[in-house]
């Protein structure tokens, strides 16, 4: 960031954002993502006021690149052509079929660099929640930096923009899963990890119930997983939440000695109400 800091600044061209952006198709392809479910972000875990990925991908491009106004050397109506052009691409980019359009990314990526002299300006959102501005900045080639208040929305966003980063291009580590086929291309070798670390967690939780259920009560499929934060400078859940038979251990997502600490305790999801061994009745079950 200490680059963009110390440069001097450039004259400043007014940004498409400022002078007209597509909205109707914007906003068209927001409200048809709500329906949107396989590879969504909001699939891995709920998370509330979570915006539409289509509008901060416009909405992204649109405050970066140049609106074609302050171009001296253009005549009125090329600078319409121009910014039919832009509003053409910021169309295109909201929609979801395109999020993996490879040529159609490129040429939004081409246009910012246009417009920022070969170096984008980083993004900073300090209240990422699910990570859907630092995500699409990273589709657009931005920089991102975010934070939370909150350590299960910085874990959800971890999730979606760092960890796949990490992994990208690099085969599943589940024993056997490398070999059942030759290439695994960006986030493909994770995606098949989650799939089968899923499944096998699945299986132990149902091998679980048969122990602990009466012959009477048939096993329940895990449908996912729920969790209780409890965040204060005492660091133990209270007995309220515990269930005596959970298949997973509390795990500690952040916290300091002596301070405000927030501890995660996951446990196999079951409808409401029929939590066994828990004296609470309003466990976060997502
Ligand atoms: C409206 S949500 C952000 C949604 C996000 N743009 C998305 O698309 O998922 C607001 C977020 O601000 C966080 N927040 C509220 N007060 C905060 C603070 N003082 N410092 C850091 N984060 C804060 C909340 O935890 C919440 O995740």
């Amino acid at each position: 960031m200490s680059d963009h800091v110390n440069e001097p600044l450039r004259p400043y061209n007014r940004k498409l954002i400022e002078t007209s952006i597509p909205l109707v198709d914007i906003n068209r392809e927001s409200a048809r993502e709500k329906s949107i479910r396989h590879g969504h972000p909001s699939t891995l875990h709920l998370w509330w006021a979570r915006r539409p990925l289509a509008a901060c991908r416009a909405v992204l491009f649109s405050q970066l690149v140049d609106d074609p106004s302050d171009t001296p050397d253009l005549s009125e109506e090329e600078r319409e052509r121009r910014r039919k052009t832009l509003h053409a691409i910021v169309s295109e980019l909201a929609k979801w079929e395109n999020i993996n359009n490879h040529q159609l990314l490129e040429t939004a990526r081409e246009e910012i660099e246009r417009s920022c002299n070969g170096k984008p300006p980083p993004i900073f959102d300090p209240f990422v929640g699910g990570g859907s501005i630092p995500l699409e900045a990273q589709r657009l080639g931005i920089t991102a930096y975010a934070s939370d208040l909150n350590p299960v929305a910085v874990l959800i966003s971890k999730a979606v923009i760092e960890i796949p980063h990490k992994w990208s291009g690099r085969p599943p580590v589940f024993p056997g899963a490398a070999t059942s086929r030759m290439l695994w291309p960006g986030a493909t070798g994770m995606a098949e990890d989650v799939r089968r670390y899923g499944q096998w967690m699945c299986d132990e939780g149902r091998k679980a119930d048969r122990v602990s259920l009466p012959e009477s009560q048939a096993p329940r499929p895990h449908s996912g997983y729920g969790y209780r934060v409890d965040l204060g400078a005492d660091r133990h859940l209270p007995e309220s939440c515990l269930c005596r038979d959970d298949a997973a251990s509390a795990i500690l997502l952040a916290g300091q000695e002596g301070g405000q600490g927030a501890l995660c305790r996951a446990y196999p999801c079951r409808p409401p109400g029929t939590l066994r061994n828990s004296r609470s009745a309003n466990a976060n079950v997502s």
